[in-house]
């Protein structure tokens, strides 16, 4: 396990099959951990009892969470819709706020949507060979507009970085990624939460 090394060491990226060689930990995340994150909250209702379906995982190399170090590991979102909205990951701000981020697209087609707390959005392409940066106090959140294929990032950020969850939970993100006549389209959340539309 790296967590006890303190000595370099490697490991090998499959790049084509997008998947990591060794890894320490593994998180899973279903449906039943979206709840009141996608728009359409009937289907969301609708879909839950007939399958707890996996949204994403996150395979984690575990390094000490201290400021020197730097956690990393690959994100898999999997393909699919609840109603018009793209499965995604929950997205979170850092804990410490002024922390960035590194993802490196390994496989998949998708984006990453970003807000800051002072009211700037943004939303990147994802895919094959893209490095996307994510400077501090930026929250994020990958979402895969792929009609088949996982989405697979490998990310890189800083050991005390922390994950603030809570406040997306409460307040969403500004923009939501939905399909329209088969296309990606960033439309605005009519449910958005955020302090200007409180
Ligand atoms: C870590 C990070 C990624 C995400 C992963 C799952 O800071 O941004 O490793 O943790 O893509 O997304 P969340 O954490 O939002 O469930
Ligand atoms: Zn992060």
């Amino acid at each position: 396990m790296n967590s006890t090394k303190d000595t370099p060491f490697t490991f090998a990226v499959n790049v084509a099959q997008a998947t990591l060689e060794q890894y320490d930990n593994h998180i899973t995340r279903t449906l039943s951990s979206m709840k009141g994150q996608y728009l359409d909250a009937a289907t969301y209702e609708a879909m839950l009892p007939e399958e707890d379906r996996l949204l994403y995982e996150v395979y984690e190399i575990r390094r000490p969470e201290t400021a020197g170090e730097l956690l990393h590991g690959l994100s898999v979102v999997h393909p699919g819709k609840v109603g018009s909205e793209y499965f995604m990951t929950k997205g979170h701000f850092h804990t410490v706020l002024e922390t960035a981020e590194v993802y490196y697209c390994l496989k998949g087609q998708g984006c990453m949507v970003m807000e800051t707390p002072e009211g700037d959005w943004a939303v990147e392409e994802l895919r094959p060979g893209r490095v996307l940066y994510v400077p501090p106090r930026w929250a994020h959140r990958s979402v895969n507009t792929g009609a088949d294929e996982d989405l697979v990032t490998f990310f890189v950020y800083p050991g005390h970085s922390g994950h603030d969850y809570g406040t997306i939970e409460q307040q969403g993100f500004r923009k939501l990624v939905v399909e329209e006549n088969g296309q990606p389209k960033i439309v605005d959340n009519p449910r958005w939460r955020g302090p200007e539309s409180r």
